[in-house]
């Protein structure tokens, strides 16, 4: 999971719109934290539930990463225009836990990583099993090649 964030982090830009679906344990930080070694960023990608977002700024020249967890983001998109971040959004990568149904408004691009876990029964390798499924929406991403990113 930590490597295809890496592999993922190279096609994402300043403006991006990550959306991470995937039950609790499914690997949505793991993920996170792979993008955050690709693009260079400062800090270590933890899971952001107490903090609502975070911002990991390039340690190069590269877009900050603004990680953010939906969850308690009940409100959507206002709250997270309330949050103050200190960052301009259209010039961060912006991934976000939990944000189907609920940050969609911020942009009409966006990239959806649906992760399902296997459910095996206990003990079982199965349950070690995730399948990643990346759908692009919106103009940006009808011209990146996600299938290249499966390799
Ligand atoms: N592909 C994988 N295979 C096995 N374990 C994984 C995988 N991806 C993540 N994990 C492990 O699952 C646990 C939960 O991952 P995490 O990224 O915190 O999930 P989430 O943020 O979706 O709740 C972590 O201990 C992580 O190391
Ligand atoms: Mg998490």
């Amino acid at each position: 999971m930590r490597r295809l964030g890496v592999r993922l982090a190279q096609v994402l830009r300043a403006g991006d719109l990550v959306l991470l679906t995937g039950e609790l344990g499914a690997g949505k930080t793991t993920l996170t934290r792979g993008l955050g070694e690709g693009l260079g960023v400062r800090g270590a990608v933890t899971s952001p539930t107490f903090v609502i977002a975070r911002v990991h700024p390039s340690l190069g020249d590269g877009p900050p990463l603004v990680h953010v967890d939906a969850y308690r983001l009940g409100g959507g998109l206002e709250e997270m225009e309330d949050l103050d971040l200190d960052v301009s959004l259209p010039q961060s990568v912006v991934v976000v836990e939990w944000g189907e149904g609920r940050v969609e408004e911020l942009t009409e691009d966006r990239l959806h990583v649906v992760i399902s876990r296997a459910t095996g029964q206990a003990g079982q390798e199965a349950d070690d099993v995730r399948t990643v499924t990346l759908v692009g929406v919106g103009e940006r991403w009808a011209r990146e090649d996600l299938a290249a990113l499966a390799g």
